[in-house]
């Protein structure tokens, strides 16, 4: 979580570090500030709230320079406040510090800080110890007092540093949390993620564990820990700028919804080749690893870990492995059973989750093969990976994930049917009509989108419930997950998800008169178990909404209302049954005034345990 940008050159740093800041924004948003050097002194703003509230503090001219650093803050130690708001500095104001991340022992440094030097600290930050320290370290070199400060420090961070005797450059230090260095014409950049630069450069480094940045205006110069030079590939970033904004829309998170027919378009048109053959290129798995592998596990968090629920489905149905999926903070603490024939997928759209990024170095230290199905492309899990299968949903700043989630969806149905094949799990009929089915899938959930006017007339019937419960079962259960998280994270109502054949075994005795279900009721083979589950709440009085497929008609005499989707398979609805859900929450949070874009108490990129 939080958002680092910094600016060396001789044009204003202010409203390029601004500009990039709003890029981060959905990294964390409860307080940000800058810090400028002008004149060879530090001067640091900083207030609470978004980057809207910082520019109300910085608008005068004569706070500008070429070289500053800012921060976006997604709180972790001491609440959002100007005084716990980023930059730190140092006792006497000569070095200014942004961090990204958590320092497990600041307090043992904090402690022997003001012990030895009678340091007083004015925060309650771990990232002022940062910059305390690197100020008892400095000597007249930032990037040696980095350095030194680096090697007392525990845990996972992304730290920036200026110093007002050194007005001309930035030091940058990466451990498990984002740093990207931006290369531009007379003037250098560093950032957490590529949207932040994405206005002013397209060639940029992608920085590795345990690397320093040492940055000029003409320079970017990258050291290992040893402090040995590093010569690394410049990566183009070939997305274009207007995918992360708004484009007319009223919400990132209903730009990002209406995007997904394309997503899904090319996430699959990437990996066919002559029509219908699954080409996964620069993934290094044969049919004697496939049938090597006894088990696989999926892991990941939050959304990701959805898509997950319905990737086990497929591999299980179309590749008969047995898959377990976990949530990541989970199950890197249980010692799970992980070994050389374990397939190990992670899924993450930004790729820098540290929960998902620690289980996989947990599977792979017990030898497993490691699958990564993320969005960021040169992200820390892609990079950690074996194989990586992209997604291709381009840049989701909205925090509250959509395109990301079908798109994932997309890349476990792929992965699944290419493993069956290659096992022989599947037969040729079998998998053509499955190819031929995924390819009509973005135009049936544009077919979805065109009628959204239906779901918002529903969220204006419902979006004062305090309470509502989903219900569903086999890739429905999954799906019914989803949708749950959508509305709760974005419109805070109290929404509960349950395996449908689960409800009468407790959840029931929650329902009561009125009480709003939504329903998943697409699978052919589950319908009539689904609508014997819909008559049972129905009997103690819920309202109920259900989501079925077209044509399924014999749903209307039991729920209340019905919303169809097209015709598909029954494996492949959750590409589809998932968008009105998705529509559903966007339109009731709209309705009850919601910051839809960044719900609060929640970052985009969950970089901290
Ligand atoms: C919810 C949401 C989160 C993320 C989760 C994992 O809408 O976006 O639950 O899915 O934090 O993030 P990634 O996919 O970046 O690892």
């Amino acid at each position: 979580m939080c958002g680092i940008v910094g600016y060396v050159g001789s044009d204003s740093a202010k409203e390029k570090i601004i500009n990039g800041l709003k890029s981060l924004e959905y990294r964390g948003y409860d307080s940000a500030g800058i810090a400028l050097d002008i004149n060879g002194k530090i001067e640091v703003r900083k207030q609470v709230g978004g980057i809207s509230n910082l520019e109300k503090i910085i608008d005068d001219d004569s706070f500008d320079s070429g070289v500053g650093i800012g921060h976006t803050r997604w709180a972790t130690h001491g609440a959002p406040s100007t005084v716990n708001a980023h930059p730190h500095i140092n006792m006497d104001g000569s070095i200014a510090v942004v961090h990204n991340g958590i320092i497990e022992n600041y307090t043992e440094i904090k402690e022997r800080l003001i012990a030895e030097h009678g340091i007083e600290f004015r925060s309650e930050t771990d990232t002022e110890v940062i910059a305390q320290l690197i100020g008892v370290l400095y000597e007249g070199d930032l990037y040696e007092a980095v350095t030194k400060a680096v090697s007392q420090m525990r845990g996972a961070y992304a730290v920036a540093a200026m110093a007002a005797d050194e007005p001309d450059k930035l030091v940058a230090v990466r451990k498990d949390a984002p740093l990207i260095a931006g290369i531009g014409k007379g003037c250098n950049f560093i950032a957490s993620d590529i949207p932040a630069l994405l206005k002013y450069v397209r060639e940029i480094y992608l920085i590795e564990n345990n690397e320093t940045l040492v940055v000029t205006k003409d320079d970017i110069k990258i050291f290992d820990e040893d402090g040995n030079r590093v010569k690394r590939d410049v990566f183009h970033v070939t997305w274009d700028a207007d995918a992360a904004e708004k484009g007319g829309y009223e919400h990132f998170m209903l730009k990002e919804i209406h995007e997904q027919p394309k997503g899904l378009e090319d996430t699959l048109n990437k990996r066919l080749k002559d029509g219908n053959i699954i080409n996964l290129d620069g993934i290094n798995m044969t049919k004697k690893d496939i049938e090597g592998f006894n088990k696989v596990y999926i892991v990941a968090c939050g959304t990701a870990y959805h898509a997950g629920l319905v990737g086990k489905a497929a591999i299980e149905k179309m590749a008969r492995i047995p898959v377990e999926v976990d949530v990541a903070s989970e199950f890197r603490y249980r010692d799970p059973f992980v070994d050389e024939s374990t397939l190990f997928i992670a899924i993450s759209q930004s790729g820098e989750t540290l929960d998902t990024l620690a289980a996989l170095r947990e599977a792979k230290s017990k030898g497993a093969r490691i699958l990564s199905v993320v969005n960021v492309v040169g992200s820390s899990v892609a990079r950690e990976s074996d194989d990586v299968f992209y997604t291709w949903a381009g840049p989701e700043i909205s925090v509250a994930s959509t395109k990301a989630y079908t798109t994932q969806l997309m890349c476990m149905y792929l992965l699944a049917l290419y493993m069956g094949k290659e096992k022989g799990t599947i037969d040729g009929t079998y998998y053509a009509k499955v190819i031929e089915e995924l390819k009509t899938i973005p135009e049936k959930l544009q077919h979805i989108l065109d009628k959204e006017g239906d779901i918002e007339k529903l969220a204006d019937i419902f979006y004062k419930r305090e309470q509502v419960f989903f219900i569903g079962r086999g890739p429905d259960s999954g799906v019914a997950y989803e949708g749950s998280l959508k509305l709760k994270e974005i419109s805070y109502i109290n929404s509960f998800a349950i395996a449908a054949g689960e409800l009468k075994h407790g959840t029931i005795a929650l329902i009561e008169d009125d009480t709003l279900v939504i329903a998943l009721a697409t699978q052919d083979a589950l319908f009539e178990k689904m609508v014997s589950n819909v008559e049972e709440i129905k009997a103690r009085g819920a309202r109920v909404i259900a989501i079925a497929k077209e044509g399924n008609t014999e749903i209307e005499k039991k729920a209340d209302i019905v919303i169809y989707i097209p015709q598909c398979m029954d494996e492949l609805t959750p590409l589809l049954s998932v968008v009105p859900l998705q529509l559903f929450a966007y339109f009731v949070a709209k309705n009850r005034g919601c910051n839809i874009d960044k719900p609060k108490n929640l970052a985009k990129s969950v970089t901290v345990e």
